[in-house]
């Protein structure tokens, strides 16, 4: 049976500001001059809300995610006060993750060991390619040497873990190209590499008009099939789809593919909260103007919908996360942190299991190799009707 108290709770924090839009980006974050007081202010009224509403109070936060937008563009001295802030609201467990995003421009990097001694204990660096010709076709404003000399900063100012987001199937790239990216990261101290295939999203202005050379379906089957053996062999363990790691699991995300709990604070955030009696999702106003303007109803007026998750969307949601993972996550999650019976969706699970798609285990929903290639397949049976 469900017991909300027991279930993992994160906090998500976005920072929608950019320097400049990039032009596959579909992420809420626009190059828009911002006032940090006001929206530090905002952030933590957004978060008392929250824990009000929800009665959260007994329940520790055991991770943090500055994301966005770029999260580094705000000073150390808004950080602290995000985080002093946050700690007054509700408990923050002493051993915390505490993510940042940064992006690795000058400015930024100079600040790497203060948000360390701030309390940032992983740093999450948007390098996306060491090419300087794709970081061009990318519309990003930092260079393959500004990426290297941020993972350097990183690393000297003794974060616990280094993340490097890189993105394959770019424009004219082989595999010898994607693996020249992979090693470059792979020869720094970090612990973490986030792959992300490009995806070409709607409303964005390569949706719009499209890079040239983007690699083929085949070709970017071969970038991912040199990519994982070279990453293995280097030893990192590909834990998620596109999350690769030598030994230092992301706690935050994963929390969300396990289904956990976590609050979303920040224009446009996103949360997720069990109570005694449903799952709910929050979802903050996108707009900057609109989220600052509180423009919802109470008791949370920076909440632009907050709805029960019912239960036939639990179930979906549940394996559209937990499926992500290459380990799964333990059954008994689905009773504990869903309002469903293992019962209720046993046969649905023989008849995958029968199909070679998910693992014959009693102990985790986890999926076959051939099932991990074939998650919509999967997904598509559990789609509420
Ligand atoms: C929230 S974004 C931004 C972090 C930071 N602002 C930056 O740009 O470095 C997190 C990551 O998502 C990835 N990403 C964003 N848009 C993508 C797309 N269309 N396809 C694949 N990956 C994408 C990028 O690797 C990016 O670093
Ligand atoms: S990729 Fe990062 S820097 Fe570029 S627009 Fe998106 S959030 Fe901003």
């Amino acid at each position: 049976m469900k017991n909300h108290m027991q279930i993992p709770l994160s906090l998500y924090v976005h920072i929608p500001f950019c320097a400049q839009k990039c032009p596959y980006c579909d992420f809420n974050s626009a190059k828009i001059s911002f006032d940090e007081q006001v929206y530090v202010a905002a952030l933590l009224d957004d978060l008392r809300r929250d824990v009000e509403i929800f009665a959260l109070n007994g329940r520790k936060i055991q991770s943090i995610f500055f994301g966005g937008g770029t999260p580094s563009l705000f000073s150390v001295r808004a950080i602290c006060e995000i985080l002093q802030g946050i700690g007054k609201i509700i408990d923050i467990a002493s051993d915390c993750e505490i993510t940042l995003e940064a992006n690795p421009n000058s400015s930024e990097v100079a600040k790497f060991s203060a948000y360390r001694q701030a309390g940032i204990n992983r740093i999450s660096i948007g390098v996306q390619s060491f090419s300087n010709e794709n970081l061009k076709v990318l519309g990003r404003i930092h260079s393959s040497n500004d990426a290297k000399n941020a993972i350097l900063a990183a690393e000297k100012a003794g974060f616990s873990c280094i993340n490097t987001d890189l993105m394959f199937a770019l424009p004219n790239q082989n595999s010898d190209l994607a693996l020249t990216d992979l090693k470059t990261a792979a020869d720094f101290a970090i612990e973490h590499i986030s792959w992300y295939q490009l995806t070409i999203e709607e409303g964005t202005a390569f949706f719009a008009a499209p890079p040239a050379n983007l690699p083929d379906e085949d070709a970017i089957a071969d970038i991912f099939a040199a990519g994982r053996e070279f990453l293995t062999a280097q030893g990192f363990e590909q834990y998620e789809i596109s999350a690769w790691t030598r030994n230092k699991k992301c706690r935050h995300n994963h929390n969300y593919w396990q289904f956990g709990d976590y609050l979303g604070i920040g224009a446009g955030a996103h949360g997720k909260i069990s109570q005694a009696q449903e799952i709910v999702r929050t979802e903050k106003f996108a707009s900057v103007k609109k989220y600052l303007a509180r423009s919802g109803k109470n008791p949370n007026p920076y909440a632009a919908a907050v709805k029960k998750v019912e239960k036939d969307a639990q179930v979906f949601e549940f394996m559209l996360n937990a499926l992500r993972l290459k380990d799964g996550v333990p059954r008994q999650f689905l009773t504990e942190r869903t309002d469903l019976a293992l019962e209720d969706i046993d046969g649905l699970i023989q008849d995958l299991i029968a199909r070679g798609l998910l693992a014959n285990d009693n102990d985790f929903y986890r999926t076959t190799e051939f099932g991990f290639n074939q998650l919509n397949i999967i997904l598509e049976e559990f789609i509420p009707s």
